[in-house]
């Protein structure tokens, strides 16, 4: 342990926080009068009571402008100079839909680009604007994980079709110093792409296209081996918070709350027992709002503070998982702020 690792150093800090889900709750019973479910087993397979879907007039970019303002509000910041989106749902395939975010938050000239890590892009998002803050890039960003899986699922799938939600979260990112509280921590990421099948839309990108194979409708529609993937999250998650801990020079012992991609319960609980921590640390809104994709992680932070869960000087790991396959973990000491 040296003066250098343990000294102070330029970081990115949280110093805002909103989120936001569209009005449209549907629950369980609801889902179990068009698929052959029931209530009783998604709440016992996934932790699942209900999710939020968007109606027409709405779409991922929509959601992103009502957590980004609350994120900003929250920050007390009416402009800030970079905006990523964490998504795989962009309003269209061209072009990015964070450009047109950050206009309707009302900063045009700003850079701002699309994140693509399906589930684990928020914090993909938050290392790509941590990065462009430390090297005095920016001065300060809005990071976005919004997305609309409701727009990609099967109607026929039982699978996909009763885990995921739509929702958007979003924090603001300064520039200051690693002493703070607020300050992220070293990040940890990995993808492993020889499993990009197991979370995969087949169709509508240039491989199908150059091939000139016939669309299918089919093909548009989100598929997911879910006990594979359910693997793998457990896996990739364990290692990613040992590694982002041991980066932090942080014991599991350290840590006070864990904010965990809400795919499934039983995922949240496997990875506690995995990493030997108490459940009770494992932040949740699974119940309320499903599987929010990039929306995740900021929208369980945002539940979190609101409730009471999450709080001033509470050391936190922050840890996703998704499609790609794709992983990522960051640490923090929670900030004081308020939230809209
Ligand atoms: N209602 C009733 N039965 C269902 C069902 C549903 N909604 N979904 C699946 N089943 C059935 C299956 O058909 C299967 O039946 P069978 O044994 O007769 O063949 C049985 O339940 C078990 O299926 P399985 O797919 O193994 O279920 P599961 O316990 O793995 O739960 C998921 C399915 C999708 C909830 C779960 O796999 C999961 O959460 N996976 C991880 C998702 C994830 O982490 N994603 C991260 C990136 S977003």
């Amino acid at each position: 342990m040296t003066a250098a690792i343990h000294g102070s150093r330029p970081a990115a800090v949280v110093c805002g926080l909103g989120g936001g889900t569209p009005p449209r709750a549907v629950t369980n019973d609801e889902l179990a009068e068009r698929l052959d479910t029931t209530d009783e087993w998604i709440r016992s397979r996934t932790g699942i009571g209900q999710r939020y879907v968007i109606e027409p007039g709405m779409s991922t970019g929509s959601l992103a402008v009502e957590a980004g303002s609350r994120a900003l509000k929250s920050a007390g910041l009416g402009s800030v100079g970079l905006v990523v989106l964490a998504t795989t749902t962009p309003d269209r395939p061209c072009p990015a839909t964070a450009p047109e975010v950050a206009a309707r938050l009302g900063m045009t000239g700003v850079p701002a680009l699309d994140v693509g890590a399906v589930c684990a892009g928020f914090v993909y998002a938050l290392s790509v604007a941590a990065a462009l803050i430390v090297s005095d890039t920016v001065r300060d960003a809005l990071v976005v994980g919004a997305d609309t899986f409701s727009t990609l699922l099967h109607p026929a799938d039982r699978g996909a079709g009763v885990i995921f939600g739509d929702g958007a979260g979003a924090v603001v990112l300064r520039r200051g110093r690693s002493e703070e509280p607020g300050a992220l921590g070293p990040f940890d990421l990995g993808t492993d792409g020889e499993h990009a099948e197991l979370i995969q839309i087949p169709g509508g990108g240039s491989a199908q296209r150059a091939g000139g194979e016939p669309t299918r409708a089919h093909d548009h529609y989100f598929t997911m081996q879910g006990r594979a993937v359910f693997k793998h999250a457990v896996l990739r998650m364990t290692g990613s918070v040992r590694q982002a801990l041991h980066r932090a020079h942080w014991a599991v012992e350290d840590v006070d709350r864990v904010a965990a991609h809400q795919a499934n319960s039983r995922i949240l609980a496997a990875l506690a027992e995995q990493l030997g921590m108490p459940q009770d640390r494992f932040l949740s809104n699974i119940d309320r709002v499903g599987n929010t994709a990039a929306a995740s992680v900021p929208l369980l932070l945002n539940d979190a503070v609101a409730d009471g869960a999450l709080r001033p000087g509470d050391r936190v790991v922050l840890t996703s998982f998704g499609g790609g396959l794709a992983w990522g973990t960051t640490t923090l000491r929670w900030p004081e702020l308020d939230i809209a």
